[in-house]
């Protein structure tokens, strides 16, 4: 039995004493610790070392005592994992250095088995358990399709992913073939994921706000809603995206548990186009961590009043940057924990 189970009490509507926090990409780069590790392995080791993509795991678990563990990893696991080669530069970022452009290139994408080839993760789930010793729950995650696709066909970061959208425009039977292998591989990984003991996944569509509300159902939505359809009736599943509020009274009625909304809504009209009837997770904007601790406070206080205590899973509206200071997140964790409506 878990000792804190806030966070999984929240998913499923629950009433609790104050809302559950975590943050979005809370194992990473902004904590010293991990700065150690990251300086004696590269990226990938990182994640393909069970080890120690359990120890980075809990290493903010221990600093700040979140509500629940991410599991360290990637979205770019599932390229890898389907025979796309992916590189993580550093300072730079993703590099994949043959992007599939054309059908010929298609033919050399995998649908793998994800048991055999993502084993690694499934391990580093099991040491991961181990470590955080049934103290708060594990979320596992994928990329939603689209968002892969993003960089499988653009072979890197972009602000536009302009090439990910010619593809669909202008050759959409193949955009279609290749976001169904990564939704099938997806649906696959995390039921193995859940399978090895993750306590609930998340999907990260990160780049569904570069998509019309047209074309977000076409090439996004429509390949999420398979996956939840296959995943609900084994573990809670939320679903996050970035700039996707436009789709939020769709997604209400989908079978996800949780919807993620980034800052650019308000926590009252998320909860209008949501019609009460689903847990909120969210929204404060990553930059706000640059104020002081006491600003800092007080506004994570008005943002829980403001979605309410119940429903609600307090979070960031995107990933931590690497260089906010510590103080300013034990600032965000602690006014959560502190909370008391009046
Ligand atoms: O949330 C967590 O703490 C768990 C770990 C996690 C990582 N990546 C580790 C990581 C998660 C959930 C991700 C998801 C991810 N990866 C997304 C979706 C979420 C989002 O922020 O939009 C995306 C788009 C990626 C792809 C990716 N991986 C990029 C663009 C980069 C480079 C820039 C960046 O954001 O850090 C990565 C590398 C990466 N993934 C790092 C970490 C800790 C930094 C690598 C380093 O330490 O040098």
């Amino acid at each position: 039995m878990l000792k804190n189970d806030l966070f999984l009490k929240a998913l499923k509507g629950e009433k609790v004493s104050r809302p559950p926090v975590w943050m979005m990409r809370q194992a990473g780069r902004y904590l010293p610790e991990y700065q150690v590790i990251r300086k004696k392995y590269d990226f990938f080791t990182r994640c393909q070392t069970p080890e120690l993509a359990a120890e980075i795991t809990v290493q903010p678990i221990r600093r700040f005592g979140m509500d629940a563990a991410i599991l360290f990893s990637d979205i770019l696991v599932i390229p890898q994992a389907m025979n796309i080669e992916v590189q993580m530069q550093p300072g730079f970022g993703p590099y994949l250095p043959n992007p599939i452009r054309t059908p010929k290139d298609l033919e050399t994408v995998n649908i793998p088995d994800v048991e055999e080839e993502l084993d690694y993760v499934m391990q580093a789930i099991k040491v991961t358990k181990e470590k955080l010793a049934q103290e708060v729950p594990l979320i596992g995650f994928a990329g939603s399709p689209w968002t892969v696709f993003c960089y499988v066909i653009q072979g890197q970061g972009s602000k536009t992913f302009n090439l990910a959208k010619k593809c669909c425009f202008s050759q959409p039977q193949l955009a279609h073939q290749l976001l169904q292998k990564i939704t099938d591989t997806t649906i696959a990984y995390l039921k193995a994921k859940i399978k090895a003991g993750v306590d609930a996944v998340q999907i990260f569509d990160s780049w569904g706000g570069m998509l019309s509300p047209t074309d977000y159902q076409e090439f996004s939505w429509s390949y999420i809603q398979q996956i939840i359809d296959a995943l609900k009736d084994l573990a809670p599943v939320i679903v996050f995206a970035k700039g996707g509020w436009y789709a939020l009274e769709k997604m209400t009625n989908s079978g996800a548990l949780a919807l993620g909304v980034d800052w650019m809504i308000s926590p009252q009209k998320a909860r209008q186009l949501t019609q009460n009837k689903i847990t909120l997770q969210g929204n404060f904007d990553p930059t706000r961590l640059y104020s002081s601790p006491k600003k800092i406070k007080s506004m994570v206080k008005k943002m829980i009043d403001e979605f309410g205590k119940d429903q609600y899973i307090v979070n960031l509206g995107h990933g931590i940057l690497p260089d906010i200071p510590l103080e300013n997140v034990t600032a965000f964790i602690e006014a959560v924990q502190q909370y008391k409506s009046e």
